[in-house]
């Protein structure tokens, strides 16, 4: 357990917070809520009261005999800051302490995390720039806003990530993984392709891309450049990605091998079909034009392959930087023979990795929990026992960041 401050700034997003509260407390930790005083504008003390079981104050003039403005910030073990308004941002930047929270920020000596939230042009204004800037160069970890919809009609950078994306950074943080793939691109391919036979219909398959999300977000937690390739995915954009769509094998290959060439590491944990149909009707096949063709099918490329024989093909005497990842990651789905098929596997794809998952019987697919062996090439694997994606996805990056120092 340890003790946590939810700094909460004036902006409409608050009420995120209080879910983002809910995720710390839900997993044991002890949460004081210090809002300022215009953040109770939007959500009022009772709340952040009854969810954090906690005293909530604003003002450094409550309980002065505790002298809370000094106090909570040396006792707490991390310090995360939702939403982080511009307002906020300045005076945290320029070590005010005009109220409890920026006096807590001047005391914490642990971890600190902010979350901005605000309009699009007050993020990109030179001012907030150069404060986030200065922050980090502090060692304050500042989340990039998620981009969408803000307050009015208007869209953009500047929404605050979902709290299931602030809680990852700080879990991260708190397992002491902080920004140890900073400087690093990763690729992560997401979701399951589909296959069009005709314009409304597709043979598709069971991926959710949740697996390959957590891998995405927990990369961005670690400090990574990430690039997601996302083939059908439903879930809402990991904050600080870039998100690149794709809808089918073909499509998905190109989009990886683009973004490979830059990369450090690849971890492929889409779906991807190995056959389509080998004609796609241009218009919608009809139940009246009578008995339907049997659809014929074809091979489609292997991507994960692809990169192992472009390594390999480029591993000569080349000099300079290397134009393929120095790390290359698969993922197999087994219903049977799970660790000898997934070693052949491991070794017909020239990969450094394979995570090998257990599949079928309402296992693996759409869950938020997964169980898994990565077998390491050369010899050796590491089991992870069953536990949420972001688990898995942790001991993953720990593997890849070791093969790139
Ligand atoms: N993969 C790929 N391109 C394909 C098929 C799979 O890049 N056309 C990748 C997946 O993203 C995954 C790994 O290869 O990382 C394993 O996929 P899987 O379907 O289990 O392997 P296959 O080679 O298709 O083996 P099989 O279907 O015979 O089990």
């Amino acid at each position: 357990m340890t003790s946590i401050v939810l700094g909460v700034g004036a902006g409409i997003a608050v009420y995120k917070s209080c879910e983002l509260l809910r995720l710390f407390t839900e997993s044991g930790h002890d949460v004081r809520v210090v809002p300022t005083r215009d953040a109770l504008r939007f959500v009022g003390e009772p709340t952040w009261a009854a969810l954090s079981g906690n005293p909530v104050t604003t003002e450094v003039w409550e309980s002065v005999h505790e002298v809370p403005h000094v106090r909570i910030g040396q006792g707490a073990g991390l310090v995360v800051v939702a939403p982080a308004t511009a307002d906020l941002l300045a005076r945290a930047a320029h070590g005010r302490a005009d109220d409890l929270l920026t006096g807590t920020l001047l005391t914490a000596r642990c971890p600190v995390v902010f979350a901005p939230a605000m309009h699009t042009e007050m993020w990109e204004h030179p001012a907030t720039r150069a404060n986030v800037a200065l922050l980090r160069e502090r060692g304050a970890i500042v989340i990039e806003p998620a981009v969408g919809r803000l307050t009015g009609a208007d869209t953009g950078p500047g929404r605050l990530p979902d709290p299931a994306e602030i809680f990852e950074v700080c879990r991260s943080v708190l397992a002491g993984r902080a920004r140890d793939l900073a400087g690093r691109h990763v690729v992560v391919s997401a979701g399951g392709t589909r296959e069009a036979i005709d314009p409304v219909r597709f043979i598709g398959n069971r991926s959710s891309g949740l697996q390959g999300y957590a891998l995405a977000r927990t990369a961005v937690a670690r400090g990574a450049e990430v690039t997601v390739v996302s083939a059908n995915v439903a879930l809402p954009d990991p904050a600080g990605a870039k998100v690149v769509r794709v809808e089918s094998a073909r499509e998905l290959r190109d989009a990886v091998l683009a973004a490979a060439a830059h990369a450090d590491a690849v971890v492929m944990a889409a779906a991807v079909a190995d056959f389509r149909p080998a004609r796609e009707s241009d218009t919608k096949i009809k139940k009246s034009a009578g008995e339907p063709e049997p659809i014929r099918l074809v091979r489609n490329p292997d991507v994960l392959a692809e990169l192992g024989e472009t390594r390999r093909a480029a591993a000569g005497p080349a000099e300079g930087p290397a134009p393929y990842p120095r790390v290359i990651v698969g993922f197999a789905a087994e219903t049977d023979d799970v660790l000898a098929n997934g070693r052949a596997k491991l070794e017909r794809k020239g990969c450094d990795l394979l995570v090998v998952n257990q599949v079928g019987r309402g296992l693996a697919f759409g869950r938020p929990d997964n169980a898994a062996v990565v077998l390491i090439a050369g010899g050796g694997d590491v089991e992870i026992p069953r536990g949420p994606k972001e688990d898995l996805a942790d001991v993953v990056w720990d593997l890849v960041a070791e093969r790139l120092t």
